[in-house]
């Protein structure tokens, strides 16, 4: 397989390019000895509403789930100070870029292929921290699941990259640390690299990776970022 089969390099946003949990590392001190279990819930809440959401179509954008998860996740640990989640919520539009992504990406850019995001953040949350990251410059478009109203793993989201780059699935090289987004886009037909970040087995879930890697940089020499 070479990179001249691949139309487009696809990332998902969180947790692949941006490290979610910085948000609560910045404030680790106040949040004492329960700001890893904090965090934890805090994504883990916020990637269950989406989905419960999406089931019960009852759509909210991904701001507002992120906020409800917060909530929930201080409620669970019996912290009331509203500030403390104004804070959080104002870190999560400033999340930082995993290393190996702003290197990875500009290596992408650098050879000219098209970089796309496609993530289930709102526009306006992924451009901000996308920007304040430093990794809006190496990325064409960032695809956000606002206009469909629905999250991945809805197969309605994935066609909204193939759309734009007016490919067939198999065209597009789709990257994420989420397994369940793995099942999904690669259920859909993307092909699909599993970063594993977090050193999980894989989902016992349709579709699975077509490799599993533990460094972003590692695309770089499988896919040889030549020139086409
Ligand atoms: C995404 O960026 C939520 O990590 C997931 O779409």
């Amino acid at each position: 397989m070479t990179q001249r089969d691949i139309r487009a390099f696809v990332f998902d946003a969180y947790g692949t390019l941006l490290d979610v949990y910085s948000a609560t590392r910045s404030l680790s001190e106040e949040l004492g000895p329960n700001a890893q279990s904090i965090s934890d819930l805090w994504r883990t809440k916020q990637l269950e509403y989406s989905w419960l959401r999406s089931l019960m179509e009852a759509h909210s954008d991904f701001w507002n789930v992120t906020s409800d998860a917060l909530t929930y996740a201080l409620k669970y640990h019996d912290i009331k100070d509203q500030d403390l989640h104004a804070r959080l919520m104002s870190l999560y539009l400033e999340l930082t870029a995993y290393e190996d992504a702003i290197s990875t990406l500009k290596k992408i850019k650098k050879h000219k292929h098209t970089t796309l995001v496609l993530s289930n953040g709102s526009q306006e949350m992924l451009d901000k921290s996308l920007e304040s990251s430093g990794l809006q410059q190496f990325l064409d478009k960032t695809i956000s699941i606002d206009d469909v109203g629905v999250y991945k793993p809805s197969p309605q989201v994935y066609k909204l990259a193939t759309d734009y780059v007016r490919c067939h699935p198999e065209e597009i090289l789709f990257v994420s640390a989420n397994a369940w987004d793995v099942a999904g886009a690669n259920h859909f037909g993307f092909r699909v690299a599993w970063i594993n970040r977090f050193k999980r087995p894989p989902e016992i879930l349709p579709g699975g990776p077509e490799l599993i890697i533990d460094s972003l940089s590692e695309l770089n020499q499988l896919y040889k970022f030549s020139s086409n």
